[in-house]
């Protein structure tokens, strides 16, 4: 029997053999051939490594047929598809385009073959200076979007109780970006002890973007070279009565391209739970290139969810710059707080548009669930400085939870109020233009009849209320904030 299969098996088995060894070579000098006459067809990478381990990589997945380009890039958290092209591997320019919510989000490269190295230049705006990168071959599949997980079906995740008022603290992203490690979140942590700003309230601080390192073999997050030890970290800042923040991505990738909590968001909440974190700032980012806006709510419900279930009590920021109209469906998907705006810079214009901005968003602000018009920019150098003033942010932290409204505009003269607890109203009178003004305040007009005593807050003086206006000298780019009992 043996015999009789092998004698007829071998011939067969030979010339299967044959067949796959030639049907190999014809595969494998197709593909030169191919290579040779479409070389930009295959996977090409921009690696640029970061000085904490990680790297931050550009793909070109590329398919050449003769003088047509097509295929995709995907750049940080951006995935485009090549829509336009011209040329060939002597010199080629392709536009890619991709939907990011409203927005449709378009680059250009020009390139070109110089022996292994595809050579390209880009601009991020038609009048900027090119940017040249040097792209090498990648194995297939590498830098690949992964396959898109459906949004799980909604429901209200119950309220963790947390931010009963608005959390006070500091994040690195502002003044740090990229370069946060270790030492700098320890020496924020002895600041803010040693200078007052503790007791004033300034609880949380808050490591953004940048601490992310790679997964190990079962999934885990890990931290990169700039963050040996995030648990040792955490009972550091534990240590001086604060609390830590971190910072993550329901995508694959963060905003500064880094490992976004795509696919393991419930180990994620765990991992941070293990380490002693007490806030999560969730940045939509790489989001966008599997998801639509309308996809929001389910997805940030997903991590509102996980961190229910790792037992600690975790603030959870939402950070989606106020698309789909956050703040309607923000406290649903557990949100404590949610960013109102696309990013603050350290200017005046973007500071006041964004502050003045948020009059319409008042009533969805409530005890546990505020409007987040994104960090302050201090110390940055492109604004003026005002001390921490108790009264002031006893105004902020004021347990009814209500916020501000406009109440009366003349030219860059505002006039804003907020019920207090106990029957007060605080009053801010600004002045959005650039010199010191004086600004009548008739009570009548705010609706406060009645008035016992009034205070100013950042004199720290008690102002008359007898008379039915008040005039306020308020400096330029400045507030006179009152307490009007
Ligand atoms: C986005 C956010 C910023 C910051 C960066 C980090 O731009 O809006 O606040 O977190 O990402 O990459």
């Amino acid at each position: 029997m043996k015999r009789k299969f092998y004698r007829k098996s071998l011939p067969l088995t030979l010339g299967m053999m044959c067949a796959v060894l030639l049907l190999g070579c014809l595969v494998v000098s197709f593909g030169s051939a191919q290579q040779s006459k479409d070389p930009l067809t295959g996977n090409w990478a921009v690696r640029n490594p970061n000085t904490d381990g990680t790297s931050r990589n550009t793909y070109f997945n590329l398919k050449q047929e003769g003088g047509r380009i097509t295929g995709s890039i995907r750049v940080t958290q951006f995935y485009y598809l090549i829509a336009e092209s011209t040329g060939d591997a002597a010199g080629f320019t392709i536009i890619a385009t991709m939907k990011d919510g409203k927005t449709d989000r378009r680059v250009q490269y020009e390139g070109k073959l110089v022996g292994d190295e595809l050579q390209l230049t880009t601009r991020r705006r038609p009048t900027d200076n090119p940017t040249a990168l040097v792209a090498h071959r990648a194995p297939a599949g590498e830098g690949a979007l992964p396959t898109r997980i459906d949004p799980p079906a909604l429901h209200n995740v119950k309220d963790n109780g947390l931010a009963r008022t608005p959390p006070m603290g500091w994040n690195s992203w502002n003044k740090f970006a990229g370069r946060v490690d270790d030492a700098t979140v320890r020496s924020i942590a002895d600041v803010l002890t040693s200078n007052g700003m503790k007791e004033a309230g300034y609880r949380y601080v808050n490591i953004d973007d940048t601490w992310e390192g790679g997964r190990d073999a079962q999934g885990n997050i890990q931290t990169n070279k700039k963050f040996p030890d995030m648990k040792a970290l955490a009972d550091y800042v534990h240590s001086k009565g604060l609390k830590l923040g971190i910072y993550s991505s329901p995508g694959p990738n963060t905003c500064a391209g880094y490992e976004g909590s795509y696919g393991h968001e419930l180990q994620d909440a765990r991992t941070y739970a293990a380490w002693g974190i007490d806030y999560l700032k969730y940045d939509w980012c790489g989001a966008r290139t599997l998801y639509t806006d309308e996809e929001m709510p389910a997805i940030y419900q997903k991590m509102g969810d996980a961190l229910l279930a790792s037992g600690r009590p975790i603030v959870y920021s939402l950070c989606q710059y106020g698309r789909l109209d956050v703040w309607k469906w923000g406290p649903d998907v557990g949100g404590n707080l949610w960013r109102t705006t696309g990013d603050i810079r350290d200017t005046w214009d973007s500071m006041t548009r964004i502050g003045f901005g948020q009059n319409e968003l008042a009533q969805w602000a409530r005890p546990g669930h505020w409007n987040d018009p994104d960090m302050l920019e201090i110390g940055n150098g492109g604004m003026t400085e005002t001390d921490t003033n108790g009264e002031v942010i006893a105004v902020d932290q004021d347990k009814l939870g209500k916020q501000g409204k406009q109440v009366w505009k003349s030219g860059d003269h505002e006039i804003w109020t907020k019920p207090l607890s106990g029957g007060a109203t605080a009053v801010a009178v600004f002045n959005r233009g650039k010199d010191e003004t004086k600004v009548t305040v008739k009570w009548a007009d705010l609706g406060i009849v009645k008035r016992k005593a009034a205070r100013d807050l950042w004199l720290s003086q008690d102002v008359d209320v007898q008379s039915p206006e008040y005039i306020a000298t308020v400096p330029g780019h400045g507030v006179v904030m009152l307490r009007v009992r």
